[in-house]
């Protein structure tokens, strides 16, 4: 029997991905949001509709829609949406305001508070030219101390600064890239859906040396939602608009772990530039809460805003050992059949990186990919490959915020 102490896990009972990630220019920041409400309600249950009264608050993530789309006061476009105007919250932390606004949703669902609440990560980003938006990303660096950077810039200082200490090379960059764009093909919601080679990826134009036009993330619009329960069901609707009938959560991934660190804004002050500190103590958190080590997940979304951040980051989380992560991707060690599949989705690289609907996304995907597993073929036999464990790993700046959730299926 339940200990009456014992806290209730918090289950995804719900996840949605905007169709798609990218350049929609047909769509506007509204109707991102309010795909994503409408998207996620309905893919709590294939059977009947999800009773949207269930959701008790509702917690959104966005960088720089007051910029980008001139509309603040987020929270309001949201609740606005559902007939009951549930309480709702902006979160904001950079590209990290996704994970963020999770981690503020598990309190509410820790503290009892609430019961089920609604994560919504958005952004609409290109409307601006990548000029423009260069210069609205780079307010998330140290304005005193990186005034004029922008983030390849800085991930690129990050990339020399291991190349020097560890000889990861132009090929392993450009590994990672290759690998990430193949994933996107197998992801209908994908920025990208076209492949390279090392040799296009590590010719394509200069950014900011090391860092080539195919080593970064794009500028992408697109939203994501997930629903989340310490519930154990929810209500559905009938036909006639009456609660009737109830989805069991039993079978729905749940929460076992998560980490938050924070380290210095600017790189000047960090201890390490090959390394960030803050992934090292948020996974080492994740890992506590789940007893689990590096070694039990099979599967990871990293933050691979740049090519040399998913290197950085699998040797971080302590999937591989500190300067081996650019030959490990080389190796096939990060791909279907490998050590662990960094970045199924295709990561930010190619799935794309819409900066507050980014954490949530890796949530979503992942909840769902546990949820129904991922189906891997060539064509002619189908079958499923399912994981027990999954982890996300989301970055604010160049690695100033860092949340790492690991979800069990
Ligand atoms: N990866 C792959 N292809 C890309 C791309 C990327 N990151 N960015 C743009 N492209 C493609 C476009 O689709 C377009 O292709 P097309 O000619 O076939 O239509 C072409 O490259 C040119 O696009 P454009 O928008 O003119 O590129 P750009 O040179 O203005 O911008 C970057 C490219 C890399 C500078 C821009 O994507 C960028 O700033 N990325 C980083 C964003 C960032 O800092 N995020 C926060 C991280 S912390």
């Amino acid at each position: 029997m339940k200990n009456k102490n014992e806290k209730s896990p918090i289950r995804i009972v719900g996840s949605y991905i905007s169709d798609h990630f990218g350049e929609l220019w047909d769509k506007s920041l509204n109707d991102l949001i309010e795909e994503a409400v409408l998207g996620v309600i309905k893919s709590v249950s294939d059977k009947k509709n999800f009773d949207p009264e269930e959701i008790e608050a509702v917690y959104v993530a966005n960088m720089a829609s007051g910029i980008f789309n001139n509309q603040l006061h987020l929270n309001a476009v949201v609740s606005e949406l559902f007939k009951h105007f549930p309480p709702s919250i902006r979160v904001e932390g950079a590209c990290a305001s996704g994970s963020l606004a999770m981690i503020a949703a598990q309190d509410s669902l820790n503290s009892g508070r609430f019961k089920t609440v609604m994560v919504l990560g958005v952004e609409k980003m290109t409307d601006f030219n990548s000029n423009e938006a260069t210069k609205v990303l780079s307010a998330a660096s140290d304005y005193n101390f990186e005034y004029g950077s922008t983030f390849p810039a800085l991930y690129a200082l990050l990339a020399k600064a291991h190349m020097h200490k560890y000889g990861t090379t132009r090929e392993h960059l450009s590994a990672v890239s290759v690998k990430n764009h193949r994933h996107a093909l197998t992801n209908p919601k994908a920025h990208f859906k076209k492949s390279f080679t090392l040799e296009q990826v590590s010719e394509s134009s200069m950014v900011a040396d090391p860092l080539r036009l195919l080593d970064c993330s794009p500028v992408s619009d697109g939203a994501s939602a997930v629903i989340l329960s310490t519930k154990n069901s929810g209500k559905l609707l009938s036909n006639k608009k009456v609660a009737s009938d109830k989805i069991s959560y039993k079978n729905k991934p749940k929460i076992i772990g998560f980490g938050h660190a924070q380290d210095s804004l600017s790189l000047a002050n960090r201890k390490s530039l090959t390394s960030l500190n803050a992934t090292i103590s948020a996974s080492k958190e994740a890992y506590k809460q789940a007893g689990l080590t590096p070694k039990d997940i099979k599967v990871a979304e990293v933050h691979d805003c740049f090519t040399i951040a998913e290197i950085l980051a699998i040797e971080d989380l302590g999937f591989f050992k500190k300067g081996t992560g650019g030959q490990a991707t080389l190796d096939g060690e990060t791909t279907f059949g490998g050590k662990v599949l960094i970045n199924p989705s295709g990561g930010l690289k190619a799935c794309g990186h819409p900066v507050g609907a980014t954490g949530v996304k890796q949530v979503a995907y992942l909840a769902d990919l546990l949820e129904n597993g991922f189906e891997v073929g060539d064509g002619k036999s189908k079958k499923i490959q399912n994981f027990k464990y999954a982890l996300t790993h989301n970055v604010g700046g160049s690695g100033a915020t860092v949340v790492v959730h690991i979800l069990e299926k």
